[in-house]
């Protein structure tokens, strides 16, 4: 069997000091548990210069070669235009893009000094695997060096229609990058709708059925693979930590009040002001509901240089404030703001004793949240998922409340409902959702990505898509 090679800037190392919470990392390393292989990228640290020579350590099956990044180029090219730039224009905000065409610059050569580190550790039938919109152009850079593997992308946000992508300034250069890969794989068949929309016009290419597409003088194939989680293992892990201290002491702090669980990376695409003003109208308009739960903010804080996210974490304590000082007793207040990461084992439990799962992205490209918040319930005693319909999970959670995240009221209502749900209820609405979470779950992403980029598989049929 071939040997799996993944290329992703984030790396979870196993004890590395800047390990950091994010869906990318988990995801890779399940992915990576069975199979084993190598996996290359930044180690998060930043060092005078970029290393040429990768750092290699083998742990688990699995081999870590990572980089240390530069000052300036951590700087402009995962600061600056990984970040600033591509960040918001992939969920649909452009009045929040900053652009430096210098950033563009070193993000590109960023790009080929990564893939030239990477070549000399390449065997001739490894499958390689690149991951996010920071390594975009990596395929490029291989191809340019001789490297004749396959080669597969898969972007993990969301992709914006052409209207938006086309803001970009030199969006074609990325483009024509892009399809450099054998297969390019999204979240959602919106995103690759939206690829194929591009690839027709501005592109000027041609859709030739199932994906399959010539464009920029080249051939190549895009398909929707929604990334799952490790369903089983995670279910098991949250009935085991129901009873672990941390869901104890939280239990006992909750003095037989409801849960409401949020948890995400403090990022101005997941919608936590919305939410708190949320809680300020249920409160408002359904006063009974009054000292009547606990909602707990789980918020890790996440890309700190970058302006806008400190802005938006003043916002978001302001928010939390307000929303406290209106409605807190002496012996209850309505939101919990924690900005600590939390291991997954610990949030494994706390999931399972929230009654309410609170996701509500403005956008997001899967959201693993949602199918763990889902995979972690008690059978006999679920609870109920909140989840914006803008976020790439929905497609599959559609038996989850949906809401549109912008509407606070809608969210408030949702929240209302799901306090009041019969068990009979949510019972049907669980069965549905793990039914589909056992199905496509991080084994059968992996698997159906690698077959059809080994072009053994098919990849999710595009019924709405007119081929060209
Ligand atoms: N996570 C974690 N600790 C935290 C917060 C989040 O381990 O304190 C994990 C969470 O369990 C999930 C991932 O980080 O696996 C977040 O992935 P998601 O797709 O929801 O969002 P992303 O951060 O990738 O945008
Ligand atoms: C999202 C992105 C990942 C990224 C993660 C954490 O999941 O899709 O590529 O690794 O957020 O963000 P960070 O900037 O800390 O790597």
């Amino acid at each position: 069997m071939a040997r799996l090679v993944i290329v992703s800037n984030r790396v979870s190392q196993p004890g590395a000091r800047s390990e950091r919470a994010g869906g990318l990392a988990i995801a890779m390393r399940e992915a990576l548990r069975h199979s084993g292989g190598l996996w290359f990228g930044w180690s998060g640290e930043t060092a005078e210069a970029s290393s040429s020579t990768p750092h290699v350590v083998t742990a688990g099956g699995i081999t870590y070669a990572t980089v240390d990044l530069g000052k300036a180029d951590h700087h402009e090219y995962y600061v600056g235009y990984a970040n600033s730039t591509l960040w918001p224009l992939l969920h649909f905000r452009l009045g929040l893009i900053s652009y430096r065409r210098h950033a563009f610059e070193r993000y590109r050569h960023v790009n080929q000094h990564l893939a030239r580190t990477l070549a000399p550790l390449l065997r001739s039938d490894d499958l390689v695997w690149v991951h996010d919109y920071h390594l975009i152009p990596f395929a490029a850079e291989l191809r340019d060096l001789g490297i004749a593997n396959r080669i597969g992308f898969f972007l993990h946000t969301p992709l914006p229609p052409p209207e938006i992508l086309t803001a970009l300034p030199h969006h074609g250069t990325l483009m024509r990058a892009l399809c450099a890969y054998d297969l390019i794989g999204f979240q959602t068949k919106g995103s690759v709708r939206a690829f194929l929309n591009y690839i027709a016009e501005p592109a000027g290419g041609r859709h030739l059925g199932e994906g399959r597409f010539v464009a920029f003088g080249m051939r190549s194939r895009a398909g929707a693979f929604p990334i799952g989680i490790d369903t089983e293992p995670f279910a098991r892990t949250a009935e085991r930590a129901e009873t672990a201290p941390e869901t104890q002491r939280l239990r006992e702090s909750l003095a037989g009040r409801e849960l409401i669980l949020g948890v995400d990376r403090l990022d101005y695409s997941k919608g936590i002001p919305n939410r708190f003003e949320a809680i300020d109208s249920l409160l408002s308009d359904r006063p009974h509901h009054r000292s009547r739960f606990h909602y707990l903010q789980v918020t890790p804080h996440s890309r700190a240089e970058v302006a806008q996210y400190r802005t938006l974490r003043r916002e978001i304590e302001a928010a939390a404030g307000r929303v406290n000082g209106k409605f807190a007793e002496f012996d209850w207040t309505p939101i919990r703001y924690v900005n600590k990461s939390l291991s997954r084992q610990t949030l494994a439990g706390f999931y399972r004793i929230a009654r309410i799962g609170l996701v509500t992205p403005l956008r997001d490209g899967m959201n693993l949240v949602a199918k763990e918040y889902v995979a972690a319930q008690d059978p006999g005693n679920p609870g109920v998922l909140v989840l914006s319909c803008f976020a790439g999970a929905a497609s599959e959670l559609d038996a989850a409340l949906l809401v549109n995240p912008i509407d606070v009221d809608d969210i408030a209502s949702a929240i209302d409902r799901g306090l009041a749900m019969p068990l009979a209820e949510r019972r049907e609405r669980w069965n549905a959702m793990i039914g589909v979470l056992r199905k496509n779950d991080i084994t059968a992403w992996r698997e159906s990505f690698l077959a059809a980029l080994l072009d053994r598989g098919s990849v999710v049929p595009l019924r709405s898509v007119a081929s060209g």
